[in-house]
């Protein structure tokens, strides 16, 4: 293994029934003022809304409410809940929702104890938090990004066309509530993007140095395994409360921090999805699934051993049955593709509503160190950054080959 620190303070509350059994006691700890964050109305229709605000009201805590959080959070909607926040000096901010919600309020709960200029000093630049945001909680709606169980939170910042996260680990939240029975009203389509994209997180940290066995590895092979059987078994049963339940911890699993220890880790597709996303405000674990293949077969040579074990350990792929390395590991991610088509995600940038030269977004007329573009997706290319940690960095040219052959 790598050297590593490992830290993660938040304490987790799984199981059906978490949140009335526990909540009440939880709220003890906190002064009377609570910031509930929410999205756009989804727990008002299944009755956690009224659940959790009926807990506080027991409480006798004072409730101020901000929702309305959309997804692929703003911004501006984050400094709008900031201004809440700090008009009523709240003592806890309650997130109930998915990883939008989660990180709308994960990013308040920063900026509302911050004078300066936050994105530029916590987002745009990496800052370095030497203060206690306010206290944050989580109720988790959607399985997902695992902002449940990290310092991390995503905002798009729609003025610059820049979608971006940073991990502070004195971010995470003080503690997390996860009933599996909550997540059973999202819709299928949300089901398959988020599923999709707690693959994609064990995925980007796996398919990173080292390439030799490691603990880290281990740990994500058994993970993606599971990923793929819970996610088939959950849409063939959407009641299925195993297959649930399991998701729902993968998720937190993904991106607790325990698989990337000692990994140097990749998230280019994370990086490349995250600007289409500020371009085109598209769902984050779709635009992920019409990525993964297509760089992979970009960059499988460059960690040609690691593509090899998951065609074998994650796929079940036979090394008799392929007349080399090389075509194991293609076939690797042709299995990978399949299930992509097999689960009913979106499989080209056509699908996911991204219309021809991107004429419709506006911005093909745009300059850029290309030239005078034609074509929508080099401005998108241009705007992505390069990872370090990768098997091979990849320049903005190969990224916008990339979007081409997704298209
Ligand atoms: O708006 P609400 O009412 O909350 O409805 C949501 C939204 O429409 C709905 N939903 C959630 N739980 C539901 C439900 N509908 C019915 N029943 C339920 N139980 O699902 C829709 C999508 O929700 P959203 O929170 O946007 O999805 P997700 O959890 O995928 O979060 C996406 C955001 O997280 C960022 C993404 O980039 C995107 O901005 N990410 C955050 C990460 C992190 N903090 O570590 C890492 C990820 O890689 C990701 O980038
Ligand atoms: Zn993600």
């Amino acid at each position: 293994m790598n050297d590593f620190i490992f830290e993660n303070r938040t304490k987790v509350y799984f199981g059906a029934g978490c949140v009335s059994k526990y909540l009440p006691d939880i709220l003890t700890q906190y002064g009377n003022t609570v910031l509930l964050g929410y999205g756009s109305g989804s727990i008002k229709q299944n009755g956690v809304y009224d659940e959790v605000v009926s807990i506080l009201t027991e409480a006798g805590k004072t409730v101020i409410e901000f929702g309305g959080i959309m997804s692929n959070p703003t911004l501006e909607k984050m400094l709008e809940g900031t201004e809440i926040a700090r008009a009523n000096d709240v003592d806890l901010i309650l997130a109930v929702g998915g990883g939008s919600v989660m990180d709308c309020c994960k990013s308040i709960s920063i900026a509302a104890r911050y004078a300066g200029d936050v994105w530029n000093d916590f987002w745009e630049e990496q800052g370095t938090l030497n203060f206690d945001p306010v206290p944050l909680g989580m109720i988790v709606t959607m399985p997902a990004t695992g902002s449940e169980v990290n310092g991390s939170a995503v905002l798009t910042n729609t003025e610059r066309n820049i979608k971006t996260d940073r991990d502070y680990p004195r971010s995470n939240a003080d503690f997390a509530l996860m009933d599996p029975n909550y997540t059973l009203s999202m819709p299928l389509r949300q089901l398959r993007a988020g599923t999709f994209d707690i693959l994609s997180h064990i995925m980007e940290t796996y398919f990173s140095y080292p390439i030799e066995d490691n603990v880290s590895d281990d740990i994500s092979e058994a993970l993606m395994r599971g990923v793929i059987r819970d996610l088939r078994a959950a849409l063939a049963d959407p009641n299925d409360y195993q297959a649930r339940s399991n998701i729902m911890w993968e998720a937190s699993m993904a991106e607790n921090r325990i698989i990337k220890m000692g990994k140097s880790k990749d998230f280019e597709v994370h990086n490349i999805e995250h600007q289409i996303s500020a371009y085109t405000n598209c769902n984050h674990g779709e635009g992920l699934a019409v990525l993964h293949p297509t760089y992979y077969r970009h960059i499988y040579k460059d960690g040609l051993g690691k593509f090899v074990k998951f065609a074998e350990r994650v796929w079940g792929l036979d090394r008799a049955d392929y007349v080399s390395d090389d075509a194991l590991a293609l076939a690797g991610i042709d299995a990978l593709a399949d299930f992509i088509r097999d689960v009913g995600l979106p499989t080209t940038l056509r699908d996911l509503g991204i219309k021809d030269e991107l004429i419709e977004l506006g911005i093909n007329s745009q300059v850029d160190s290309f030239g005078t573009v034609k074509d929508g997706l080099r401005v998108i290319a241009e705007s992505c950054y390069t990872t370090p940690g990768a098997y091979r960095e990849i320049d903005k040219a190969e990224i916008f080959e990339i979007l081409r052959e997704c298209y």
